[in-house]
Parts: C-alpha cells; structure tokens; sequence
C-alpha cells in the first residue's frame, strides 16, 4: 500500500526516447529524477543526452531559459534498477515494448522497490492487467502512458488494473496534472484509447498502399490537410454530430457495399438514426450538444480552422 507522503523521489527505467522526455519534464517541475537502463553506461549517456538536448530545445525557445540547468541539477543515472528505485516514491517503467523485457523488469523493481511506491507503466498496448502479474503489491501498479514526444504532447492516460487501489490513481493523476499534462482516466483495453484509435487508421493507410489505391505521401498530405484539421480541437463524436449522423449511416453503406462487414455502420449509430437523432441538427446526438448553440460551436470551429492554417503557413511545409 502506498503511504500519504509527498511525491518527490522518482525513477524512470528505461531512459530512451519516452523515457528520456519523461525524465526532463520531472525534473523541470522540481522532482528529483534517476534514471536506469540495461546497463549503468546507458544511464549515465542518457543523462548526458538529455543535457545536450535540452540545451538544444532552450535555443529554440521550446523549454524555458534555464532548464537545462534545472534538469542538471535534478537528475542522475543509476549504477542498477535495483538502486534507482530503493528510495524512490514514484517509479516510471518505460523499457521496450516486449512481454518478456517488461516482467523481468517490472519484478526487479517491485522487488526493490519501498512498498509505498507508485509503480506506472507506460506501456503502449498490454493491458495493465496482464503486466501486473509481473507485479509485487499490484495495488500501487497504474498504467501512464505518455504521448511521444513526452515533453511536448498533453495528453496522458492514466489506466487502473483490477488490483490498482484508489488513492494510487487519486496520487497519480495529480502529479502528472502538476506537471501541466492533461490526464484521461481510460479503460484497461488492449491500445487503451489513443492506439486502439491511431492504429486502426494506420492499418487501413497501409492497406490503401498494399492494394496500390494511394501512396504514403498521398495519404499523409490528405489526412492532414482534412479531417486531420480537427482532431485539434474535437474527437470524431462531435465531428459525427456536427456533420449529421444521416450523413454517416450513407456513407456506411456506401463503404460497406465496397470493403464488407469490417465497413457496416456501427449498431450504436444506425440505432440512433433510426429514431431520428441525425446529431446537432436534430438534438442529442452521442455528445448531446444543444441546437440552440449551433452558431457559437460552429463560429469556434471555423475560428480554429482559420488559426490553423494561418500557423501551418508560419510553421511551413512538414520538411519529411
Ligand atoms: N516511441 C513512442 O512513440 C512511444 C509512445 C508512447 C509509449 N511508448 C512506450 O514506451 C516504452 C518505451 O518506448 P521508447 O520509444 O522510449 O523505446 P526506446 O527503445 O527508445 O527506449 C527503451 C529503453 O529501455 C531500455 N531497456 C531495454 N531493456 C531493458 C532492461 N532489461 N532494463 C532496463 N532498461 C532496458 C533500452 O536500453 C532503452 O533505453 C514502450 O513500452 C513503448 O511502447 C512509446
């Protein structure tokens, strides 16, 4: 059980380039951060890395004057995982994505760890019910997993097994809120939300250049120039309500009649077109937003559509 105590020791295992951006984003909101990985020589060259980085990120006005020195100040390597973690309050795992590599290490540092400690994962895809199995005290194990590149990208979702006490995902959430993040408490499935999601539209991009319908190129500049242009400011439930959930059960059938069943409007959304709920425009709709705001939640979406594009023509084209 995790004790009341202020977070203010924390461990990141596994210092590559999540890892790394975690470390940073620690230290420069004051925490004292040590970081381990397979061997103490990798530890000690990622903290000179992430020194040189982000001296590199102040030059360009991306982390404030000074924070390179902040994050000196705060942030060493480990000889061991065994040692980064035996004092620490809040221990990150952030080692690579494979089953065997995440339960060796997820059992050394429970095994090492004070019984108070929070142990995350930062997994993109194992349930956390599966991982913490590899878990000593699974009551203080959560799932937190960052968005890469961790200091620059908001979101985190915050995912409790069957075994993760309350006051660990209360703790959790809080610290990861103090460092400015936006925390989303999701579901323990399989991608949880954000790669259930991303890679689903990946795997039909591949699919469109596999059957020679597209290139990557192609695909690239008209996802982001479309509806790539509002997943900034609303997800796809109000993108489908706005656009009129009608609209969508046609072109199901549409896609369907094409690609087959994986392309059958969802039960869900044929069910509420079928008792006349087409979104905004007729009330209700999955968000329930209210018609009588029509004009104020369509003026901000045109407002975000125009500030958009006026900072990709600043940014410039995408140099890839
Ligand atoms: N790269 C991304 O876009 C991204 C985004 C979100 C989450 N993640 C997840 O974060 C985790 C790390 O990914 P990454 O992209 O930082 O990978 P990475 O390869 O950059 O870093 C992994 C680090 O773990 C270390 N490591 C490997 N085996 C180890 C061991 N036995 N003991 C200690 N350290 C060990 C490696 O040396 C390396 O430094 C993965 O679970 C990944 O799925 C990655």
């Amino acid at each position: 059980m995790t004790g009341s105590h202020k977070i203010s020791e924390i461990a990141v295992v596994g210092s590559g380039y999540m890892g790394g951006g975690m470390a940073q984003v620690f230290t420069m909101a004051g925490y004292n951060c040590v970081v381990a990985d397979a061997t103490a020589e990798l530890a000690h060259a990622s903290v000179e890395r992430l020194l040189s980085e982000a001296r590199s990120f102040e030059k360009q006005g991306l982390f404030p004057a000074g924070s390179r020195d902040e994050i000196a100040a705060r942030l060493s390597a480990a000889e061991s995982i065994e040692d980064a973690v035996a004092k620490a309050d809040y221990i990150a795992e952030v080692v690579s994505e494979r089953m065997d590599v995440k339960d060796s290490v997820l059992a050394r540092i429970s095994g090492a760890a004070p019984s108070s400690a929070i142990i995350a994962s930062n997994t993109s895809a194992i349930p956390i019910e599966i991982l913490a199995a590899s878990v000593e005290l699974p009551d203080r194990f959560v799932g937190v997993h960052w968005m890469n590149p961790a200091p620059f990208v908001p979101t985190v979702e915050i995912i409790p097994s069957s075994h993760t006490s309350p006051e660990v995902m209360d703790k959790t959430e809080e610290l990861i809120k103090g460092l400015g993040k936006v925390t989303s408490r999701v579901s323990d499935v399989a991608g949880f939300v954000a790669n259930r999601l991303q890679f689903a539209l990946f795997q039909e991009a591949v699919r469109m250049v596999e059957e020679g319908a597209s290139t990557p190129e192609l695909i690239d500049e008209v996802v982001s120039n479309s509806f790539g242009f509002r997943l900034p400011f609303f997800g796809p439930f109000a993108g489908a309500d706005m656009a009129g959930l009608d609209v969508y059960v046609g072109a199901y059938e549409s896609l369907s009649k094409a690609y087959g069943e994986r392309y059958a409007a969802p039960k869900l959304l044929s069910d509420l077109v079928a008792q006349g709920d087409f979104g905004i425009k007729t009330g209700g709709g999955f968000r329930g937003m209210d018609p009588s705001r029509i004009n104020e939640i369509v003026s901000y979406r045109n407002r975000a559509y125009t500030a958009l594009a006026k900072l990709k023509e600043e940014l410039g084209p995408f140099p890839g």
